[in-house]
């Protein structure tokens, strides 16, 4: 039967933290950017857990969404801004989930709608790890998980025209216990996009950036993180 994805969940998520901290990618005094979503947490528990401890020792950690600073606070992880002067916008290392991740380490993220900020947080982090379970390696993107853009309210007529053009159908994300659209941490929408065929995603990253009225999309393909992938055999791979 094997491990079920919420074991590997926290199986990638405590064996990167571990091994980060072992390789020394994960150190006291360091800045560390801490991502959204059900496999982030675990791995923002397993620092909390080290910070306790003893092992590390001065974290300032800067959050990718509300879930996470809340979950910071209430570990008593020290959260800061980008911007404040004990970040000056820079981050030693970003660790976070993933929707799907292509065989390149590609990513589609967002499917928990944060993925403007993990994208801020991503880009400027000298190092980037990826945690996730078995179901988020696939071949190819723009198929399976619908890609999220986030998108500026009033563009969003417009910007379906135009992510229609480049092969895109796109679906407006409706709330849960919430009337009406989901509107995200930044007060912006959301539109899911699939594509018939697969794309190739960093061509697509930078025309869906250009299009006036999208604020972000999920594909991560500029900077190439780490991946710690864990399977139902209890095994994890990194690569
Ligand atoms: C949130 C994200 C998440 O990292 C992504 O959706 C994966 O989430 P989960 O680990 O819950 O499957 O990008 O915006």
């Amino acid at each position: 039967m094997g491990i079920s994805k919420d074991g590997q969940k926290i199986l990638a998520a405590t064996t990167a933290i571990d091994s980060l901290i072992k390789e020394g990618k994960i150190f006291s005094g360091m800045k560390i950017g801490l991502g959204t979503g059900s496999t982030a947490m675990p791995a923002v528990k397993r620092l909390a857990q080290r910070i306790e401890d003893g092992t590390l020792k001065d974290i300032k950690a800067v959050a990718t969404s509300f879930q996470t600073t809340l979950a910071c606070e209430e570990l008593g992880i020290p959260v800061y801004t980008l911007n404040d002067r004990a970040i000056n916008g820079t981050l030693d290392l970003a660790i976070d989930g993933a929707d799907e991740i292509d065989p390149d380490n590609n990513l589609i993220k967002g499917g928990g709608a944060a993925l403007l900020r993990e994208k801020i947080i991503a880009y400027n982090s000298s190092n980037f790890a990826i945690v996730a379970d078995s179901s988020k390696d696939v071949k190819s993107l723009g198929t399976g998980f619908a890609l999220p853009v986030e998108i500026i309210a009033e563009a969003r007529v417009p910007v379906i025209k135009a992510l229609e053009k480049l092969g895109a159908e796109c679906v407006l994300r409706e709330g849960v216990k919430k009337a009406g659209p989901v509107i995200t941490d930044n007060g912006n929408l959301i539109l899911d996009c699939k594509w018939k065929s697969p794309v190739n995603p960093h061509e697509m990253e930078e025309k869906i950036d250009g299009i006036i009225g999208v604020v972000e999309c999920g594909f991560f393909t500029k900077i190439k993180p780490e991946v710690f992938i864990a399977k139902s055999d209890g095994t994890v791979e990194r690569r």
